[in-house]
């Protein structure tokens, strides 16, 4: 059992209303096995502690009644750095309780990094420059990385993916999808969800990303492969099933038919839609029950309207925009047609290679004019939404304490210092998983 006090700012959030942080200033969290047990004023804290001692105490005795009442443990305050683990007395039965004073910081949900694409091999820093020196990305990227990838090692790609989650645990993000896509075999594929399976829960296939090279000249036989042999073989492998549905990559008929099999198979439905053209991705989307649509830089105002009729979650990715210089949404359109945001890295090896949620964070405040306030509640609670989670994305009684402390005494210093480590120290299910201050 936690109890960490001295935190200047706590986000809680409200995982139904965007931008509504339900910020406690000068809070304290109390967890237990992994879960947030209470969260509030840390004048209150010691009340909670007793409370829920006492509320422990009733459940495995099983006496009924009024338990009596428990004693108060005393909150030992200690220096920011040091953990101290104290031991409380309760009902005759010893407990620990380990508190950590913060001394001031905030703290903020871990982020619940929605859309990313980190089963891969190679390196496309060349295509990258040449973009920032005029040229324009395309669906054909891919499959640079589809070769690299189906040649390298499952040892390799695994390497590759633990070293990319530990960079962004590092950087606050607790909760990952991951996608396949760089295989496109039925054999690389599978590969690929085993290895994400490995990692996350939240499993994606999307096989549909691109036309592999060997069906260049057979899009509809690579569409029939996706859905007769790649899809059932997937059956319990993947949580969710995403295509790319954009000009260069699967038509809307191709989609649609690609979707159905997946859900067919027991796959919950997501999209790529709308990123380089203003296409009729995002309707589709709202139409096969998709989770979310991700991208979504161009959309019409009926696209909006008819997502937020739908309750679609749209992931917008400010990484993608930034590294492809693309045009930014505003996400204000968004907001004012009731639309439910979600904002993720989408890290991948071309289109954006970042897996920096404050960096996307401060991206989407500057540029996407997302209110500081809506962008973290966007990369917590909307990406929780965007993947129909309840027990992330938040820190309200019940969540899994997955946390990060921040090197600032609010939320905001995320968008206000741009490119600084802010993430101080981070928590899943109780446990401290990265730890970035100095070791000296
Ligand atoms: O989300 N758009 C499709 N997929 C990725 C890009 C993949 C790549 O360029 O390798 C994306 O942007
Ligand atoms: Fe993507």
């Amino acid at each position: 059992m936690q109890l960490f006090t001295g935190i200047s700012e706590l986000v809680v959030n409200d995982l139904d209303a965007l931008g509504e942080l339900d910020i406690i200033t000068d809070a304290a969290l109390l967890i237990d096995d992994g879960r947030v047990v209470w969260s509030g004023p840390s004048a209150q804290a010691d009340t909670a502690v007793a409370e829920h001692f006492g509320a422990s105490e009733e459940r495995p005795g099983g006496l009924g009644g009024s338990a009596p009442a428990a004693p108060r443990p005393e909150v030992a305050a200690v220096n920011d750095d040091d953990i101290v683990n104290g031991e409380v007395t309760s009902v005759g039965e010893l407990a620990e309780l380990e508190t950590i004073d913060l001394g001031g910081k905030a703290v903020i949900p871990g982020f619940v990094d929605s859309h990313n694409h980190l089963v891969f091999a190679g390196d496309r820093s060349e295509e990258f420059a040449a973009r920032m020196a005029g040229q324009k990305y395309s669906a054909g990227g891919i499959a640079t990385t589809v070769a690299a990838t189906r040649a390298a090692t499952e040892d390799e790609l695994e390497g590759n993916l633990v070293h990319l989650l530990e960079q962004a645990r590092r950087q606050g993000t607790t909760t990952f999808e991951i996608k396949s896509g760089y295989g496109l075999t039925v054999a690389d594929e599978i590969r690929a969800l085993d290895i994400i399976n490995r990692h996350t829960e939240e499993s994606t296939l999307i096989a549909a990303h691109v036309v592999p090279p060997e069906y260049k000249d057979d899009p509809e036989g690579y569409v029939d492969l996706v859905i007769d042999e790649i899809i059932p073989a997937a059956q319990g492998k993947a949580k969710w099933i995403d295509a790319f549905c954009e000009t260069g990559a699967f038509t809307e008929d191709q989609t649609k038919r690609i979707i159905a099999a997946g859900k067919a198979a027991g796959m919950k439905p997501r999209l790529h839609a709308n990123q380089l053209t203003e296409g009729g991705a995002l309707k589709l989307g709202a139409e096969l029950g998709c989770v979310s649509v991700d991208h979504a830089t161009f959309a019409s105002d009926s696209d909006l309207a008819v997502l937020a009729e739908a309750g679609t979650v749209v992931t917008l990715l400010p990484g993608i925009e930034f590294s492809t210089r693309q045009p930014y949404p505003d996400a204000r359109r968004y907001v004012d047609a009731g639309v439910r945001l979600a904002i993720a890295t989408d890290c991948n090896p071309g289109s954006g290679f970042s897996n920096s949620v404050p960096f996307a964070i401060a991206i989407g405040v500057r540029d996407m004019h997302f209110t500081v306030e809506q962008a973290v509640w966007a990369a917590t609670a909307g990406g929780a939404n965007a993947l129909q989670r309840t027990d992330v994305g938040h820190l309200g009684a019940g969540a899994r304490a997955d946390l990060a402390v921040l090197d600032a005494p609010s939320c905001r210093h995320l968008a206000y210092r741009p490119g600084v480590q802010l993430v101080e120290r981070v928590y899943s299910d109780g446990e401290l998983i990265a730890d970035n201050r100095p070791q000296i």
